[in-house]
């Protein structure tokens, strides 16, 4: 991916790493439309950062169709789409009352950027050149205990990555993979100050100098996600798994 002159659309982009993101591609003269849920925050971003700015609920396919076909009409040069918006909780599988949480975290985190990706291929294609970026996760590759769907769902949107890069073959479309190791955001309670956390600005930095070094990489990896990346590929994946929970600040916690 070029990593100038992009118009790019950030669903879940309010803050966290989307919003740093957003910042990042800015700066390096990308227009960034950023879209959300809390209006007021939404506006708030575009009188402190100039930002196009949409209101969008990732969790429901009528708000993606209209809110697609605005961005498309307002900025039809975008060219870039990054599924970012994604939700983490914890489950206790051992009950059924773990199923609510597991179909939100479905819903948002792979019906999501598959119906947003839905809504903007035609357009992508019609474009001389064009990304789309999906968020996946360390715990793709191997799981943290206490988020079994959260981990499915980044399982599902790594091979989701991987399939649709070959049916964009030959396309005017890439398909580049961001795969974050834990960063400090506040994607779970607590998670924004964990020591264990990479903090968003080192990752954010590292991000785009990936990104302009490989402009033509599969996926984004900073150092710190190898670890849960290869453990398979190493042959120590058993390691990674204990390691992973072990020092999972979460684990002690009561399952709920
Ligand atoms: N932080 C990590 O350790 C980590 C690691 C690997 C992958 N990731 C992935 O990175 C992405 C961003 O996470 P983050 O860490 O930056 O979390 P975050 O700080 O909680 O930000 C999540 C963003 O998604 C938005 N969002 C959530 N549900 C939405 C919905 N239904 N509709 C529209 N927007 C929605 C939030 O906006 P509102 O709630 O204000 O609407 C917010 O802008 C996620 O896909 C996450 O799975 C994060």
């Amino acid at each position: 991916m070029n990593i100038t002159g992009n118009t790019v659309f950030i669903p879940g982009g309010t803050r966290g790493i989307g919003l740093a993101l957003a910042t990042r591609l800015q700066a390096r003269g990308n227009t960034v439309i950023v879209g959300g849920r809390n209006a007021a925050a939404l506006d708030a971003l575009a009188a402190e950062h100039g930002f196009g700015t949409v209101v969008i609920d990732t969790s429901d396919p009528d708000s993606i169709v209209r809110a697609s076909a605005e961005v498309i009409e307002r900025f039809p040069e975008v060219n870039v789409l990054v599924p970012m918006a994604g939700i983490m909780r914890a489950e206790n599988w051992r009950t059924p009352t773990f199923l609510p949480d597991a179909e939100a975290i479905v819903t948002t985190n792979v019906l999501g950027p598959i119906r947003l990706i839905a809504a903007f291929t035609n357009h992508l294609q019609s474009r001389p050149d064009a990304t789309i970026v999906t968020v996946s996760s360390g715990l793709a590759f191997s799981p943290l205990r206490i988020t079994p769907s959260y981990n499915a769902t980044k399982a599902a949107i790594h091979m989701l990555s991987e399939s649709i890069r070959l049916q964009f073959g030959g396309t005017s479309v890439s398909v580049v993979e961001l795969v974050p190791p834990s960063v400090q955001t506040e994607l779970m309670p607590g998670h924004d100050t964990d020591p264990h956390a990479m903090p968003l600005d080192e990752f954010v930095d590292e991000v785009m100098s990936l990104l302009e070094s490989q402009p033509d990489a599969h996926e984004i990896q900073v150092e710190r996600v190898k670890f849960l990346r290869y453990g398979e590929a190493r042959g120590d994946y058993d390691t990674v798994v204990a390691t992973l929970n072990a020092t999972d600040p979460h684990a002690a916690a009561p399952a709920r």
